[in-house]
């Protein structure tokens, strides 16, 4: 598993508040996943909704050279800064924007045949190759928010408002039910998207798998989802096989650094407020909820009976109630501008980020793999006037 341990976090050359990516660690993800695709025989593509800092590009375009978009903003980031043109879904399209789209755009997938039949006719101007969601109403993601399978969910058509013939000029199929899953998940998801989806199988030349494959995570049977892949090539090798993670480029490969700048108490909660806030910068924690690992600490588990003295719950410096996570347990009192470093904050976390309550947006820099800490991105007050207008 990539650790952060090994790296510097107190050094005067990385302000607070900053996500650090360490290269070295994007580098040994990105081998990973091209192993993977390479000996699998499939493409596998770079979910920009996850991860997105196109000065990284000249890194990740080494091992992935293309990308889904899902909004007209990423579809340009793709065609103009990493230069290939992406695969491209988002729920709508709108008319306003289907032609900058179509422009930056190899691969299109509909939500809706309305939306297809909608921009038909700009998709065929520009020799799209376009693709439509399916909705398997199956997924193992237990967590409603990311469940795109919850009953009544507004993705990808069902099967049975599929039409017998698929409509003309559609050459793909795309599903997405996986969120930080495993190859066995997948393999569950392969075989009803099999079994109801067969008639339609053969129609089309590609399938998209989506994201949500944590090749990366430690753990993750690399092997299995080989075999998985190739079992499924050999049993439809009319298709060609796509998949769109995010997270698993950027898994582990980056840090929030922050510092401590007040300690509070209240009945017995010792809270450590930090010039970080959850709901801002990570704001997964809250969503999900998860909670972070933070180098040199320990994560209390609910219910359990802390060991150490030394807890805190961490308090982010946004005024909403709810912008803290916690417990953790450390070998030490905290002190006033001491660095909390909170662990994996590279993927879903610059991309989410807003600057509510103003809040100093952190900094972004990489470590790279002589040690040398670049700053990719300071965030000043115009930062935030030209959000606000
Ligand atoms: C359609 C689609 N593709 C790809 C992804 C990337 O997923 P992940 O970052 O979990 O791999 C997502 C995530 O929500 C998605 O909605």
């Amino acid at each position: 598993m990539n650790s952060f341990s090994q790296y510097n976090y107190n050094s005067s050359d990385i302000p607070s508040p900053c996500y650090v990516v360490e290269e070295e660690l994007l580098h040994r993800n990105l081998q990973l996943v091209k192993s993977v695709a390479d000996r699998a025989g499939v493409e596998i593509i770079m979910a920009f909704k996850a991860f997105a800092i196109w000065k990284l590009f000249d890194i990740t375009r080494q091992y992935i050279p293309h990308s889904t978009a899902s909004s007209l903003s990423e579809a340009r980031l793709a065609y103009e800064y990493l230069g290939s043109k992406a695969h491209t879904f988002a729920p709508v399209y709108k008319d306003s924007e289907i032609e900058t789209i179509a422009q930056c755009s190899s691969h299109i997938t509909f939500n809706s045949l309305a939306q297809y039949e909608r921009h038909r006719a700009v998709t065929e101007r520009y020799g799209i190759s376009c693709g439509i969601r399916i909705n398997p109403e199956y997924s193992d993601v237990e967590t409603d928010l990311y469940n795109p399978c919850a009953p009544g969910s507004r993705f990808g058509i069902i099967r049975d408002q599929l039409p017998a013939q698929l409509p003309d000029g559609i050459e793909g199929l795309h599903f997405h039910t996986l969120c930080e899953s495993t190859s066995y998940d997948l393999e569950n998801t392969l075989r009803v998207v099999e079994e109801r989806f067969a008639p339609w199988l053969s129609q089309v030349k590609w399938i998209n798998m989506g994201g949500g494959h944590l090749m990366t995570r430690a753990g993750y049977d690399t092997e299995h989802l080989i075999r998985l892949l190739k079992e499924f090539k050999s049993r439809h090798p009319h298709l060609h096989v796509i998949l769109e993670p995010g997270s698993a480029h950027v898994w582990r490969t980056g840090v929030l650094v922050s510092e401590v700048q007040d300690i509070v108490e209240n009945h017995g909660i010792r809270t450590a407020i930090v010039d970080v806030s959850f709901a801002c910068h990570m704001p997964d924690c809250l969503e999900m909820p998860y909670q972070p690992k933070i180098i040199g600490a320990t994560i209390i588990e609910e219910g359990e009976t802390p060991t150490s003295t030394h807890n805190y719950r961490m308090g982010g410096n946004s005024c909403l109630s709810g912008d803290f996570v916690g417990s953790w347990a450390f070998d030490h009192e905290l002190q006033i501008g001491e660095r909390i470093v909170f662990e994996d904050m590279n993927h879903y976390t610059n991309v989410k980020t807003h600057m509510f309550n103003g809040i100093t947006h952190p900094s972004i820099a990489l470590r790279r793999l002589d040690g040398t800490i670049e700053i990719l991105r300071h965030y000043t007050f115009e930062d935030y006037l030209h959000r606000m207008c």
